[in-house]
């Protein structure tokens, strides 16, 4: 039989979807599972492509099965099954084979694995892959992180099952060792924060204007069609129009309030935090989810304060729901300004130079975070290679001062009525902040040299100073 031009290990959802999108595009692949019955089950369920797929019943089959330098790629659980499927696979591949772990790992697992690999003479990939099953199945966006020889040896592959944007495949090599998984885990950072920031204007539309599910499904339907256009505010309208088929009440009234997470929001936090670089909507987002979670802790504080009597917004209702699309694009702005911050820090940090246009490009289709907003940040980041911020690009200040004060009166009204928007009021603060030239760290500084003699620089001349403080008592 015709060898395999590419492995692939663990069929789970995300894996043999990926595979056979592999398959679909004329790459004949081979694949392993540590159960062998789901191998099997895979083969016979592959359908008209069959032919494509070749089974195999253990590492040393699959290995024998490729035409080497044999490409593999891992998709298993993130974390310790990733280590073992890699040791595992040293055994059985030789020089110049390709590992690739196409799952969400910590990209600084994915560092050290390039440096355990470092002179075995196999080559190691950390790719980031978003869509979901469905984006794994007829294209993801694809963020490849390794040595560009190795990306040019699967780049046909990879370019083959991503997504396409107007043709444009949704693939790109971002830079060496870690670079592909740390795109992927700010990529996550930003789809909580959008995904967080969505659903407290759902809040606000639910409690403060009354609305029911499908009326404010409608209303996301619409928000769709102009400047928020994307996959999350169009699952977002679907979802809400959605019955359950047990009670016949609207799906969402009967669905828990209590949010999981697997880890990327978080270290798109921590990485941050370590870089130096705020990024609050981001942070606001993942507490938000962790406050979600303690459910009993927080049904025992509703009986405690008693529950929200001052919900209701009245007013123009559309004037507010015009304020409400507004307030959700100033958000979805600040967001992608501390994500893009972030990866612009952590690519001097570790040396990766890493193209944002390319990301913002990349993300345009496939990905998740999905958006008609990411081809205006592409073009952004695309005319100022240099650009810091994207709160600094012309484009999104025009955009930016006019959606503000939409933002604002939004989580004002919002605190009146004590409707929680942690992730939009950090991205109000954030952006106030940002943009405020003379700030309040002036007594920051002055408390900081009080107790701790550390000094302080003045505003009309050089130099390290110090107060005139005495004893401390007024
Ligand atoms: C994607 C998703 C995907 C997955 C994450 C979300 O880009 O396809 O982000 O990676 O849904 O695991 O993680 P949480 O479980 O933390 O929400």
């Amino acid at each position: 039989m015709e060898k395999a031009e590419i492995g692939l290990i663990g069929l789970g959802v995300m894996g043999s979807n990926l595979a056979l999108n592999i398959a679909e595009n004329g790459h004949r692949i081979a694949v392993f599972n540590r159960t062998t019955a789901r191998t099997t089950a895979f083969a016979e369920n592959a359908g008209a492509l069959r032919d494509m797929v070749i089974p195999c019943e253990s590492m040393a089959e699959l290995a024998a099965t490729i035409a080497p330098p044999r490409p593999v790629i891992i998709m298993t659980q993130a974390g310790k099954p990733v280590d073992e499927q890699i040791a595992a696979l040293r055994d059985v591949l030789s020089a110049n084979d390709i590992i690739i772990d196409a799952g969400n790992a910590n990209f600084r697992d994915t560092m050290r694995r390039f440096n355990e690999l470092d002179g075995s003479g196999l080559t190691f990939i950390g790719m980031g892959v978003s869509g979901g099953e469905e984006g794994a199945r007829h294209g993801p966006s694809i963020m490849v992180g390794g040595t560009p020889e190795s990306f040019t040896r699967v780049e046909k592959i990879l370019t083959d099952i991503s997504a396409k944007y107007e043709g444009e495949p949704c693939a790109a090599w971002l830079g060496r060792n870690g670079a592909g998984h740390f795109v992927k885990t700010i990529h996550n950072g930003i789809e909580y924060a959008d995904m967080q920031m969505i659903a407290e204007i759902y809040g606000v539309l639910r409690d403060g204007l009354g609305m029911a599910p499908k009326e404010i499904g409608a209303v996301f339907a619409q928000w769709n069609r102009g400047r928020l256009n994307s996959y999350l505010i169009e699952i977002t309208a679907t979802v809400l129009m959605a019955d359950d088929p047990k009670t016949g009440v609207p799906m969402v009234d009967v669905i828990l309030d209590r949010a999981g997470q697997k880890g990327t929001g978080k270290w798109s936090v921590i990485e941050a935090q370590t870089l130096g670089v705020p990024a609050t909507a981001i942070e606001a987002a993942v507490a938000a989810r962790v406050l979600s979670s303690i459910r009993d802790e927080r049904l025992a504080a509703e009986a405690n304060y008693g529950p929200n009597t001052m919900a209701r917004i009245e007013g123009d209702r559309a004037a507010l729901l015009a304020d409400l699309e507004l307030a959700l694009f100033a958000g979805k702005i600040a967001a992608y300004a501390q994500g893009f911050a972030v990866m612009n820090v952590a690519s001097k940090e570790f040396g990766w130079n890493l193209p944002l246009p390319t990301i913002a490009k990349i993300w345009r289709a496939g990905c998740i975070i999905r958006s008609q907003f990411l081809g205006t940040l592409a073009e952004a980041f695309g005319k100022s290679a240099s650009l810091s911020n994207l709160l600094m690009a012309p484009a999104f200040v025009t955009m930016m001062q006019e959606a503000h004060p939409s933002l604002r009166r939004i989580v004002a009204r919002a605190a009146e009525a004590g409707l929680p928007t942690p992730a939009l009021s950090s991205a109000l603060a954030y952006f106030d902040s940002y943009r405020q030239g003379r700030g309040t760290s002036n007594l920051i500084q002055a408390q900081r040299d009080f107790f701790g003699a550390h000094g302080f620089e003045r505003i009309d001349g050089p130099g390290a100073f110090h107060g005139p403080w005495g004893s401390g008592a007024v």
